[in-house]
């Protein structure tokens, strides 16, 4: 079992039935957030990149939930130097955690933290495989041709994808990034936050209808099996 509860922009949380984990917890100053990071209880953190809508509440959610923060290495020692417990990690790498195995993918942006100059090397995106499904969450990205190993590699039950242009794929480019993954389910994320990014899920479920992958529109607080 794999239940994964969208809280907004790029935040997902899931859970297996026994622990709980969180991807790019960005909840404080989030217009979409419907919990508070004060709310939140995980066992792991995972995080894609420093840009401040990622990496968001995730060093003190960490040390409120003694949760180990996962994040390629130059992130993860940025997050250690604040006090976080980190498992340093990089792209095409993966280790089994007690929750489920996780491995870290290329993903085309930047990465910094602090006033958003302080470097943290590569993005990454997750491929997070726990309850006997497997999820993929790509972090902020442009399309890559690789998508189509990442689908290739893994049966991937459900993927996260943005859509909301200017700074990651449009609906265009994540319709064609569904065709090289292939989930069974895909949840639009990363949109509407702000105006810059005003994208319409609709349309894009509207682009993939009679594909064999089925487009879940969810709203923030809400969830969805894998
Ligand atoms: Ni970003
Ligand atoms: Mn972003």
């Amino acid at each position: 079992m794999l239940k994964a509860t969208y809280l907004g922009h790029s935040c997902v949380m899931a859970t297996d039935g026994q622990y709980s984990i969180i991807i790019d917890p960005f909840l404080t100053g989030n217009p979409q957030a419907t919990v508070k990071a004060e709310d939140i209880k995980v066992d792991y953190i995972l995080v894609t990149h420093g840009h401040s809508d990622h990496l968001g509440d995730a060093v003190s959610i960490s040390k409120r939930c003694n949760a180990t923060i996962i994040a390629p290495n130059e992130l993860a020692v940025y997050v250690s130097k604040q006090g976080a417990k980190a498992h340093n990690m990089h792209i095409g790498g993966a280790y089994n955690f007690p929750f489920g195995r996780v491995k870290l993918t290329i993903a085309h942006h930047g990465s910094a933290a602090g006033d958003g100059l302080e470097y943290t090397g590569n993005p990454c995106g997750f491929v997070i495989t726990m309850g006997g499904k497997t999820m993929y969450h790509p972090g902020d990205t442009g399309l890559f041709l690789d998508m189509k190993l990442i689908g290739q590699l893994n049966k991937i039950h459900l993927a996260f994808l943005p859509i909301g242009d200017n700074f990651t794929m449009g609906v265009e480019d994540a319709v064609m990034a569904v065709d090289f993954l292939k989930p069974k389910k895909v949840v639009p994320i990363h949109y509407r936050t702000w105006p810059v990014i005003d994208a319409e899920p609709k349309e894009f479920a509207a682009k993939l209808k009679g594909k064999k992958t089925k487009v879940v529109i969810i709203n923030p607080g809400e969830s969805v099996e894998a």
